[in-house]
């Protein structure tokens, strides 16, 4: 029953090479959160779509045209709960919203690949501009020989910034399939603003990183240590294991049918499993060829440079107020450093521990998921005195943790995700699924649960990704049915550092198509989403797994912002 990882990678490749083929409009190819949309929808709406149909939100509307995509399982998929005919049909257009362009042909010499520092950018229109306009850039990506290229697929990102003013925003990158790409940026803010466009990865890395992701799904593998008495074992453990080669532990969760299987120890059973922990990165996943694709200052995250002027000025807008509607793509940009979103509360500064205090006064916080989420509890413990650590004798960096101030009646939790994670050893009986956990909360106006859950999904198949999700959203729709004022706070991916080793692992390229399915599949909903990718975008400071500590407090900021608006009680 189990399908082995790599027996179906025909399939597989036929049916992406398919959608290449296809030569499908990619629109633009950089995370879009529309919070508008989530702003506006009160509970009501939601108890209303919830009679109607209580899995998927009634955001999702099956496009016309979706694509012919015959969905092939290959991956553990027959395992867990069957979705629905409307969540297959959204995982269809999902898959099919994030199809990659690349290059077609194999085995491209090298020199003939893209390379960021012969591909240049040119500024569009003026070199003065106004608030409320859009800066346009062209950017032409040129391979190692300076030829132009002729298709598309290479990944970018693009920050437009003014130093002296700690100001910065994302751009939307929009590829034209042909070697050329467009970049829009919101003109936020007068003065001068600079503008910085990264290649990632070029288009032939992509493609590693494509059949990585669908081939070599257990790159990262885990554990599980077994023990009874003075017997203990170790065996390996992941969502999918082959069958027919070893007995298997079947560990699926009753509830949400998530798979997780370990082989079964030779002398102990089943029962006996005592932890999970990260066993390790599989080495050698690419040849020495696909490794030319993946060099630090060559080809990874390499800035792009300018043909001509690399600024231009903006000037304050013509007639009061710019129209922030054609920014809808935008969530926000940082003006002295400080994060301005677009929408939604405006950012309050919570900057001595007396106002956080204030806010959070009578308020349960359950932090759920991986450690970007723990980072949100360890600013708060670190910098709320009254808010002190119970000690509930947790690993360090795994959980749980628990902090209360008894005197202001504040709760603040957080317990990692279920597996896959990638932590260093989680007790299985502290093993849960962030469904599950959502389940189990009563929720109302006092209860916020904040969610982060996306960099351990990084190496499978975004199948896996979106049937996760699933599970978790039906609990939000279940939770927000019930007690409708719950504020729900979920994270986004965020950029990383990258190099040659954990670009096979841990790539943007993997968070990105993350970011699109999650934005997607809570849009609709009465959720905040949590915009760490902008957010780590238009900052100055490094990309980092776990973004500096003055990111960290734009975000607490913004959820505290959130939990407490200006002039309005949240009920
Ligand atoms: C899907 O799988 C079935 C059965 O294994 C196979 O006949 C079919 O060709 C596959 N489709 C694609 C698009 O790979
Ligand atoms: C964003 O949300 C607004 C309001 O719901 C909607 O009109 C708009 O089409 C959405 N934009 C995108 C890019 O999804
Ligand atoms: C890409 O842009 C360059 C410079 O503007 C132009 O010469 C070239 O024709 C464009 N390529 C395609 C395929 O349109
Ligand atoms: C594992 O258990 C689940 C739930 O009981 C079941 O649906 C699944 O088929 C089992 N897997 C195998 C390989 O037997
Ligand atoms: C803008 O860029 C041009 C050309 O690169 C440069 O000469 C000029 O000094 C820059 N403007 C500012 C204000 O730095
Ligand atoms: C918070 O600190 C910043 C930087 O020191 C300051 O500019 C801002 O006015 C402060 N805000 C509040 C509400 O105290």
């Amino acid at each position: 029953m189990v399908t082995a990882n790599s027996e179906n990678t025909g399939h597989r490749r036929t049916r992406l090479r398919k959608l290449e083929d296809e030569g499908k409009a990619l629109g633009f190819i950089i995370l879009v959160c529309n919070i508008t949309s989530l702003e506006k929808l009160s509970g009501q709406v939601i108890s209303t779509f919830y009679q109607i149909q209580n899995s998927i939100h009634s955001a999702f509307k099956s496009p016309g045209n979706v694509w012919p995509l015959e969905l092939n399982h290959t991956y553990c998929a027959h395992f867990g709960q069957e979705p629905t005919a409307e969540e297959a049909n959204e995982e269809r257009y999902l898959l099919n919203s994030i199809a990659w362009p690349g290059p077609l042909v194999q085995g491209l010499p090298v020199e003939l690949s893209s390379d960021p520092s012969k591909s240049y950018f040119v500024i569009q229109g003026p070199a003065e501009q106004r608030i409320g306009d859009q800066l346009e850039v062209n950017v032409h990506v040129q391979n190692f020989l300076g030829l132009p290229k002729k298709h598309g697929g290479d990944f970018l990102i693009a920050r437009l910034h003014s130093p002296e003013l700690g100001a910065g925003v994302a751009g939307q990158v929009q590829d034209h399939h042909n070697g050329n790409y467009t970049v829009l940026f919101p003109l936020l803010w007068a003065g001068v603003v600079w503008v910085e466009i990264t290649m990632v990865h070029p288009s032939e890395a992509v493609m590693v990183l494509k059949s990585l992701q669908e081939e070599q799904p257990d790159r990262v593998f885990f554990k599980s240590l077994f023990r009874s008495g003075f017997v203990s074992e170790t065996t390996v453990c992941n969502l999918c294991l082959p069958l027919n080669h070893q007995p298997l532990c079947n560990y699926t969760d009753p509830e949400t049918g998530e798979p997780w299987y370990c082989y079964k120890p030779k002398m102990l059973g089943c029962d006996t499993r005592i932890n999970h922990y990260k066993g390790g990165y599989k080495k050698n996943l690419i040849t020495e060829y696909e490794a030319k694709f993946f060099k630090s200052n060559v080809n990874i995250k390499v800035p792009i440079r300018a043909s001509g002027m690399g600024n231009v000025t903006v000037l304050p807008a013509e007639k009061g107020l710019a129209n922030l509607k054609k920014y809808e793509k935008t969530s926000g940009f940082y003006f002295h450093n400080v994060w301005r979103p677009l929408r939604g509360a405006a950012l309050q500064q919570f900057n001595d521990s007396s106002a956080i205090t204030h806010c959070l006064r009578g308020k349960i916080i359950y932090m759920l998921g991986d450690s970007t989420v723990r980072q949100w509890f360890e600013y708060l413990t670190a910098s709320v005195p009254t808010l002190k650590e119970f000690n509930l004798h947790s690993p360090k960096n795994v959980g749980p943790f628990m902090a209360v101030d008894s005197k202001n009646n504040i709760l603040v939790s957080f317990r990692c995700h279920g597996p896959p994670i990638r932590f260093t050893s989680v007790l299985s009986s502290e093993l849960r699924y962030v469904a599950n956990e959502i389940d189990r909360i009563k929720g109302g106006p006092g209860t916020v649960i904040l969610v982060s859950v996306w960099s351990h999904f990084s190496t499978f198949p975004i199948e896996v990704y979106i049937r996760r999700l699933r599970h978790i959203r039906r609990a939000v729709v279940r939770l927000l049915n019930r007690e409708p004022a719950t504020l729900v706070v979920i994270r986004t991916a965020s950029l990383q550092k990258l190099d040659p080793g954990n670009s096979l692992f841990n790539s943007d390229w993997f968070s990105l198509q993350i970011n699109s399915v999650l934005c997607a599949m809570f849009k609709g909903l009465n959720v905040q989403l949590l915009d760490a990718w902008e957010m780590t975008l238009a900052h100055h400071l490094p990309h980092l797994l776990h973004p500096s500590p003055p990111i960290i407090k734009n975000m607490i900021d913004l959820i505290l912002s959130n939990i407490c608006p200006v002039g309005k009680k949240r009920s």
